[in-house]
């Protein structure tokens, strides 16, 4: 694998200045609570839609797609922050659909298992000790398990397991695999571990173009496991970069640090870092597709922006003190975060029921264009609790 690593271009956009206060978080944390207890008394054991239809969110049922295990994350991290009973207590009322939706595999033939299952259940796990919901993460992992390809070393994100058509891995699926890390841990069966580290390599392996942008997934040959070419599929196109999957990859290539302590996470984690932030607009947050910038008349995805800021957050304080980068690492972590909440947050929104404006889910598709969506929400969510609360929060990945 080659990282050729960028630098900066204009370090002057990461100066220090304009440092977020406690004040300043502790204000937009309790403006996203309002919004998450106005939505307590509407979604009980129903889910936000994926994303929002005029900034809000409909309702839906934990049947389908990727994106249900966010709302209940958010109530995870709520509980967290303010110890306030009623979050937990929705937070577990919705536990039963997750282990039915397993046990029954209900809309479980795609590779976001980590996605539906780690800030629901493992959380539960974590915070509270909730054996069913261990369960039902180590159930989604073996459901995971049966995705990998020992030709390519990689798990397959969609379709019918071993299609040609689909015998391909997606940069999104590196926030599925700590669940096979963190399965392994629970289990003592380094089966799991084996196949997320082969997923990583495969990844860090073929996804990275030699600038340190990412395709948005990647095939390979199904007879031989041979690498093919890169291809997208929410982004602008083949050779641009989907500003989402790069976020996937600045946090992703850190959780799988945190389990392995693999040194070349770190070079990753800078190589796909320096991309993004070279080619951020005026005001910090992406545009859906990197290839577009400032003046051009395109949507945000203030997701990304959340995403990436809870990698940035993680790789600041990996890397050693007296690495030039940490700083600057931080300094963008402010940027960014100073933005979302003055300028993407549904502060002043009254009639949004999500908590970051300006998100795009699939434009080529047109799906949740200029929207709220939930995974936006929950890691804007996660990077305030990060922010906050320092090292004493431990997060769910
Ligand atoms: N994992 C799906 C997405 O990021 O849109």
């Amino acid at each position: 694998m080659t990282v050729n690593t960028e630098p900066i271009k204009n370090i002057e956009k990461y100066n220090e200045s304009g440092r977020l206060t406690a004040d300043k978080l502790n204000s937009a944390l309790s403006e996203a609570l309002k919004k998450i207890d106005a939505n307590l008394e509407s979604f009980k054991t129903s889910f936000p839609s994926h994303a929002s239809v005029n900034n809000v969110y409909e309702h839906d049922d934990n049947s389908d797609g990727w994106n249900q295990g966010f709302w209940t994350g958010i109530l995870w991290i709520a509980y967290e922050l303010t110890g306030d009973e009623k979050y937990r207590v929705t937070a577990e009322a919705q536990l039963e659909s997750y282990a039915e939706r397993i046990e029954k595999r209900i809309g479980v033939n795609h590779h976001d298992m980590g996605f539906l299952y780690i800030p629901s259940c493992v959380a539960a796990y974590k915070l509270t000790g909730n054996e069913k919901a261990k369960k039902s993460a180590l159930m989604a992992a073996d459901a995971l398990m049966e995705r990998f390809h020992e030709k390519g070393g990689f798990i397959q994100a969609w379709g019918e397991i071993g299609a040609p058509e689909n015998y391909r891995l997606i940069i999104d699926c590196l926030l599925n695999i700590p669940l096979l890390y963190w399965a392994s841990e629970v289990t003592g069966d380094d089966k799991y571990e084996k196949a997320a580290y082969s997923h990583f390599n495969a990844t860090a392996a073929n996804i990275l173009r030699e600038d340190g942008s990412t395709y948005h997934t990647f095939y390979f040959d199904p007879e031989t496991g041979v690498p093919v070419k890169g291809v997208t599929h929410q982004g602008k196109a083949d050779n641009s970069c989907w500003a989402r999957g790069q976020a996937w990859g600045i946090y992703g290539f850190m959780l799988t640090y945190m389990y392995t302590h693999d040194e070349k996470c770190l070079d990753l984690f800078k190589c796909v870092s320096n991309y993004f932030l070279n080619r951020l607009p005026k005001d910090y947050i992406p545009y859906w597709d990197m290839i577009f910038t400032d003046g051009d008349e395109e949507e945000r995805d203030s997701s990304s922006a959340a995403i990436a800021l809870c990698g940035l957050i993680e790789g600041a304080a990996a890397l050693d003190e007296d690495d030039n980068d940490k700083k600057m690492y931080l300094n963008a972590v402010h940027k960014i975060m100073n933005s979302l909440i003055d300028n993407y947050s549904t502060k002043d929104c009254k009639e949004s029921n999500g908590l970051l404006l300006h998100a795009v889910y699939a434009k080529p598709q047109g799906n949740g264009v200029d929207e709220c969506n939930i995974w936006g929400d929950y890691f804007y969510m996660e990077a305030l609790a990060r922010l906050i609360k320092g090292n004493s929060f431990k997060g769910y990945w």
